[in-house]
């Protein structure tokens, strides 16, 4: 038996409403550990793992997770933007990060990556970029924690919240509120004051935000905000 490393602050069964998920895309990569601790109440850390290949840029991969798990207690909310995650997705779940979500399009075999991942004890999420459907995966949901509704072509922050996703927020709700409700619907990529409120209505419960977390000068109060203004909007609380 190894030391357990996974973090003691995740609840990962709670059934909590409207969840926030700041993006260290946009911090300080000299910094994480600091950064980390500049977001006390974020309910995740949201890690962007890119391969270059998948989506084109690159970022971070297992060790700098390994490093980050030991450095905070807040649970990782691991976003793979890679090839074969069937190869990878496993050990990230295994160094104890709370959450690990995959690409469907990236998959070769999702429903058993997603039964690893869960096996390795985590939390596991399925990801759509904007152009794909979500109805294919309408079979997938009892395999999965979370859906993650991608509002900007994944690769880079900062970019502009595509409104054409909240159709699709919509459908995602409906169909896990008939299958299974306790899967969490995430929405990453543009979520701002200005765009959350309209994503919580559609029905997302879980934000990821980058630039407007880590680009604004209290990242702390950044966070509050939009837990606010989602909470209000979506109901969900
Ligand atoms: C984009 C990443 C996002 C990114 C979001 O491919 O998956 O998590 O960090 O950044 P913002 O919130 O700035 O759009
Ligand atoms: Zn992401």
């Amino acid at each position: 038996m190894g030391v357990d490393l996974r973090p003691i602050k995740a609840v990962y069964t709670a059934d909590v409403a409207i969840q926030i998920s700041p993006s260290i895309l946009s911090a300080d990569f000299a910094h994480l550990a600091d950064e980390a601790a500049a977001v006390p109440t974020a309910d995740w850390l949201h890690v962007d793992v890119m391969d270059g290949h998948f989506v084109p840029n690159l970022t971070l991969g297992l060790p700098v997770v390994e490093s980050l798990l030991k450095a905070t207690s807040t649970p990782l909310d691991c976003h793979l933007m890679i090839e074969d995650p069937d190869r990878w997705a496993p050990a990230y779940a295994e160094a104890g990060a709370g959450s690990v979500t995959i690409h469907a399009k990236a998959a070769n075999a999702p429903v058993r990556t997603l039964r690893e991942i869960r096996k390795q004890g985590s939390r596991a999420g399925l990801a759509l970029n904007p152009a794909e459907p979500v109805e294919p995966y309408a079979d997938l949901i009892g395999e999965m924690d979370m859906l993650l509704l991608m509002t900007v072509e994944p690769g880079f922050g900062g970019q502009k919240f595509l409104d054409l996703v909240l159709p699709k927020i919509r459908r995602a709700r409906e169909m896990l509120d008939d299958r299974d409700a306790s899967v969490w619907l995430q929405v990453d990529g543009g979520v701002s004051d200005e765009t959350i409120e309209r994503a919580a209505e559609a029905g997302a419960d879980v934000f990821v935000a980058g630039s407007a977390v880590y680009g604004a000068q209290d990242p702390a109060g950044a966070i509050e905000s939009l837990r606010a203004q989602a909470r209000r909007a979506g109901g969900r609380d």
